[in-house]
C-alpha cells in the first residue's frame, strides 16, 4: 500500500502532462466530432455527409434531377447525377474545353474524387514576370471544332501539367475558418511557414478569403471553383465563372467564352460566333449550385480499414521527420451558423464544428518544385504549391502537380527548398523504417 501511492501520483502527474499534449484543439474540441468517413469503396453507398436532404438515385426514365435554387436547398442524389451528367453542344459545350462532364476526371474511387487526366497551363516571363499565354493560361485540350483547337507557340516558354485533385470531403475544407488556417501556418517553423492565398469569392462581390482549393490554393469557395470549373473544364458559361475576374454580380457575367489560341492568333468564340450556337450564359447557375453542393455534402476519405501493422508503425515517423508540418494532420472546421465565404455562405450543422485530418495547410510552399505559373495569388506565388492534401492518397497513383510521379519514395525525394529537412531526415531513417513511414502514407 505504501508504495502504490507514490506510484499513482507518478502515473497521475504522467497523465496530467500527456493530456493536454494530446489534444492540441483546446477551446475548438470541446464541442466538436469527428467529420463522417467514407470507406473508399464506389460498393458502399456512404458519401453523403448529411449536409441538406439525401433523396434517392435519379432514374431519368422516371423522373429528371432538380437543382437546388440556392446553397443547400436541393437535393444529394440529384446533384450526385447533375454532377455525373455529359454535355453537349446544343448544352453549351465548348466551343473550347477539356471534358464532357465533371465525373468524367472526378470519378475514383468514387464520384468527385480522383482522375489521371492533366489541364495545361502556359505562359512567359516579360520583365520577370509570369504573363499568361495569348487568350488565356489554361490551354484547352479539346475543341468543337478543328479550327479552333489551340495551339501555342514556342514562345510561351513556361509551361504545365496539372493533375486532378479530389474534391471528397471538400466541404469540411471549405468550412475552416480563415483563422483556423492562420493560427495553423503561424505555429510553423519561420522556414517552413506557409503563404495563404487571398482570392475573390465570385458569389461574394469578390470579397477575398484564403485560399484552400487547386494545386495552387487558387478558389476558396466550392461555388466558385465549381462555376470556374463549368467554363474552364467544359465550355459552359455560367454567372459564377469569374471570367475576366468578374464578380456574379457583374452585368456581364456569364457571357464569354474562353478565347481560342490558335496557329493564326486569338479567336473570340463567344456566341453569336460561327463556332458557339447557344445564347450566354449557357447556364443560368443551377447547375453550378448542384456541383457545389454535391461536392460539400461528400463524406471526407476516410482511413484505410484495418490500418496495417507497418501503417500503425510508420504513424509517428511521419511526425518525427517533419512531414506533418506542412501536412497538417488535424483541423476543426467552424462552428454551425459562421458566415463563410464573405458572407454568402452559412456553416451547417452537418459541416461545423468537425475535426477533419486533411494532411494539409491549404497554405502554399516553395518546395522545388515550382512551374512558375501565377493564376490569382501574385507573382510571388510562381513556384509555390499548396500542400498537397494527403486525406484519400492510396486511391491514386499519379502524383504531385503534374502527376508524373507513381511513387511516394519518388515525390518525397522531389521534396526540396521549404521541405528539405524533412526529406532529409527521411533518407536517414533505416530502410525499414522509410518502408514503414511510405506504408503510413498509403494508409490515408
Ligand atoms: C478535364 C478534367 C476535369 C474536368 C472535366 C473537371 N475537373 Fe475539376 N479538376 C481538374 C483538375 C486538373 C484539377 C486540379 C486543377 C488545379 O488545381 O490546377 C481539378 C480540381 C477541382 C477542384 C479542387 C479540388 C481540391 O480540393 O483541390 C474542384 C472543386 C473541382 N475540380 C470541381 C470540378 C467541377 C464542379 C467540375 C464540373 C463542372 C470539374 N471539376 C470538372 C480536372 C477536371
Ligand atoms: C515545407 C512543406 C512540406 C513538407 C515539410 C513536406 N511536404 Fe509533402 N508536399 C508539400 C507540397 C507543397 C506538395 C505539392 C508539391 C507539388 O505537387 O509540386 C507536397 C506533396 C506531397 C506528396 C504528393 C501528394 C499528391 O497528391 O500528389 C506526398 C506523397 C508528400 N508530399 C509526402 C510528404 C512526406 C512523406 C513528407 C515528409 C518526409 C513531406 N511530404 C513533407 C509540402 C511539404
Amino acid at each position: 500500500m505504501r508504495k502504490v501511492l507514490p506510484i499513482l501520483t507518478l502515473i497521475l502527474f504522467a497523465v496530467a502532462l500527456i493530456l493536454p499534449l494530446s489534444s492540441p484543439q483546446t477551446v475548438e474540441s470541446q464541442t466538436a466530432t469527428e467529420a463522417l468517413t467514407t470507406d473508399m469503396d464506389a460498393k458502399t453507398d456512404d458519401l453523403f455527409n448529411g449536409f441538406g436532404v439525401k433523396g434517392t438515385p435519379i432514374d431519368e426514365c422516371v423522373n429528371e434531377p432538380v437543382a437546388p435554387t440556392a446553397r443547400g436547398n436541393g437535393r444529394f442524389e440529384d446533384n450526385k447525377f447533375i454532377f455525373s451528367e455529359r454535355e453537349t453542344i446544343a448544352d453549351g459545350l465548348g466551343p473550347t474545353y477539356n471534358d464532357v462532364g465533371c465525373v468524367e476526371c472526378h470519378q475514383s474511387i468514387d464520384v468527385g474524387a480522383f482522375g489521371q487526366q492533366m489541364e495545361f497551363r502556359a505562359g512567359h516571363i516579360t520583365n520577370g514576370a509570369f504573363v499568361d499565354a495569348p487568350g488565356g493560361q489554361l490551354i484547352h485540350a479539346r475543341a468543337t471544332d478543328s479550327d479552333i483547337v489551340e495551339h501555342i507557340s514556342t514562345a510561351e516558354t513556361v509551361k504545365a501539367f496539372r493533375v486532378v485533385t479530389s474534391t471528397l470531403g471538400d466541404g469540411f475544407v471549405e468550412c475552416l475558418a480563415n483563422a483556423t488556417l492562420e493560427n495553423n501556418v503561424a505555429a510553423q517553423p519561420l522556414a517552413q511557414r506557409g503563404t495563404l492565398t487571398n482570392v475573390p469569392v465570385v458569389e461574394a462581390n469578390n470579397a477575398l478569403r484564403h485560399g484552400r482549393f487547386g494545386w495552387k490554393a487558387q478558389q476558396a469557395s466550392l461555388l466558385s471553383f465549381a462555376g470556374d470549373a463549368y467554363l474552364n473544364e467544359m465550355g459552359i458559361t455560367n454567372p459564377f465563372d469569374g471570367f475576366g475576374g468578374r464578380s456574379s454580380n457583374a452585368a456581364d457575367a456569364g457571357t464569354n467564352e474562353n478565347p481560342a489560341s490558335t496557329a493564326e492568333g486569338v479567336i473570340n468564340v463567344t456566341f453569336p460566333s460561327p463556332f458557339d450556337p447557344v445564347q450566354d450564359p449557357e447556364d443560368d447557375g443551377d447547375d453550378v449550385l448542384a456541383f457545389a453542393d454535391f461536392m460539400a455534402a461528400t463524406r471526407a476519405p476516410g482511413r484505410q480499414n484495418p490500418i496495417p501493422a507497418a501503417a500503425v508503425r510508420g504513424d509517428s515517423l511521419f511526425t518525427q521527420v517533419g512531414c506533418a508540418v506542412c501536412h497538417t494532420r488535424t483541423l476543426v472546421t467552424a462552428a454551425p451558423g459562421t458566415l463563410i465565404n464573405g458572407g454568402a455562405f452559412a456553416v451547417p450543422a452537418a459541416l461545423g464544428n468537425k475535426i477533419i485530418h486533411p494532411f494539409s495547410d491549404f497554405a502554399l510552399h516553395n518546395i522545388g518544385t515550382g512551374d512558375g505559373i501565377v493564376q490569382n495569388a501574385g507573382q510571388g506565388s510562381a513556384n509555390q504549391l499548396r500542400t498537397a492534401p494527403l486525406w484519400g492518397i492510396r486511391g491514386r497513383n499519379r502524383l504531385m502537380h503534374e502527376g508524373l510521379n507513381v511513387t511516394i519514395f519518388d515525390s518525397i525525394q522531389l521534396h526540396a527548398g521549404q521541405a528539405t529537412t524533412a526529406r532529409n531526415n527521411f533518407n536517414a531513417l533505416t530502410a525499414a523504417q522509410r518502408n514503414d513511414l511510405i506504408a503510413f502514407v498509403l494508409s490515408l
